[in-house]
């Protein structure tokens, strides 16, 4: 079996960190990515190996994760992983609605700040998306990517969810022919530290008790994770997918629009200064 070099952001905790964990147990080199220095610093150690610090509400943190990331030898698997649900409306300090940038907007830029080790390693790009996707995203339409119109924290996050496969598909179609290959999951419903940041019902569910009947575990989910980045695209996946298990998740959500286009589009004019 090839050692593969993994970086794997939002791993300080949760899926993450379990996907981190595992590849580590089976040889790989392992990377991981968070926001809480304390917390990225503790999990780094516990499993021994280095670790970097980049919160994506701060789009200068993912360009210095970027300039980090590129002193490694070869990136053999991106996992764009962080992210998560947020709370009421509001903006970045770069002028991004939240959730649009912790969730779309970062994974876009630290992706393209990386292209040229990501090529020269013919890299693997794997997106954590979500069943939100379809429950809550899959009416999205226009061009309102920085959710202004009817916010709800749901139907944001449920776009960006939408907006990571969408992101996938286009960057496998414009980068195949450098050898890289992108490729999504949705990694089930998960007890781990999400929507600690939001209110409500939902955050209630995540972390009451009752989080033990309706959950999997982290070790489990990441099994999704693990299984993408070990498995060889058109092999044991089809690449520019979304995959639930290991099926590929049929979308509601039909881009007869051309959505993904505009926003690959959208997402390098809000970016331009730093790509
Ligand atoms: N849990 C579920 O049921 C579920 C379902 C579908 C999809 N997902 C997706 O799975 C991914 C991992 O979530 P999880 O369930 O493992 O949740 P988690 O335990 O809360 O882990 C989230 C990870 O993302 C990092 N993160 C959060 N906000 C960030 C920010 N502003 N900048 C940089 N990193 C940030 C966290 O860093 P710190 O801990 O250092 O703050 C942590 O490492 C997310 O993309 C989430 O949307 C989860």
């Amino acid at each position: 079996m090839r050692k593969l070099n993994v970086v794997i952001t939002g791993a300080s905790d949760g899926i993450g960190l379990a996907a981190a964990k595992r590849l580590t147990e089976l040889g790989h080199s392992v990377v991981i990515v968070g926001r809480s220095p304390e917390k990225t610093k503790k999990a780094a150690e516990g499993l021994g190996v280095p670790y970097h610090i980049a919160d994506y509400s701060r789009l200068s943190d993912v360009v210095r994760l970027a300039n980090e990331l590129k002193n490694y030898d070869r990136i053999d698997v991106l996992c764009n992983n962080a992210g998560g649900l947020q709370g009421e409306r509001t903006l970045t300090e770069d002028g991004n609605e939240k959730t649009f940038q912790i969730n779309v907007l970062g994974e876009f830029l630290l992706t393209r700040l990386l292209m040229d080790k990501l090529a020269e390693s013919k890299a693997k790009i794997i997106q954590t998306a979500s069943i939100a996707a379809n429950l809550f995203g899959a009416d999205l339409k226009g061009d309102d990517f920085q959710n202004e119109k009817d916010y709800s924290p749901f139907k944001a996050y449920g776009y960006a969810k939408l907006e990571n496969i969408l992101f996938t598909r286009e960057l496998d179609a414009r980068y195949k022919d450098k050898g890289v290959c992108a490729v999504a999951f949705e990694p089930g419903v998960v007890r781990t530290n999400f929507a600690s940041e939001s209110k409500g019902f939902v955050r209630f569910c995540y972390h009451s008790p009752l989080k033990y009947i309706f959950t999997v575990s982290p070790r489990k989910s990441a099994e999704r994770m693990v299984w993408l980045a070990l498995g060889e695209p058109d092999k044991d996946f089809k690449r520019g997918e979304v995959y639930s298990k290991k099926k590929i998740m049929r979308l509601k959500f039909n881009d007869s629009d051309g959505i993904s286009g505009r926003l690959w589009t959208y997402c390098e004019q809000v970016l331009q200064n730093l790509l």
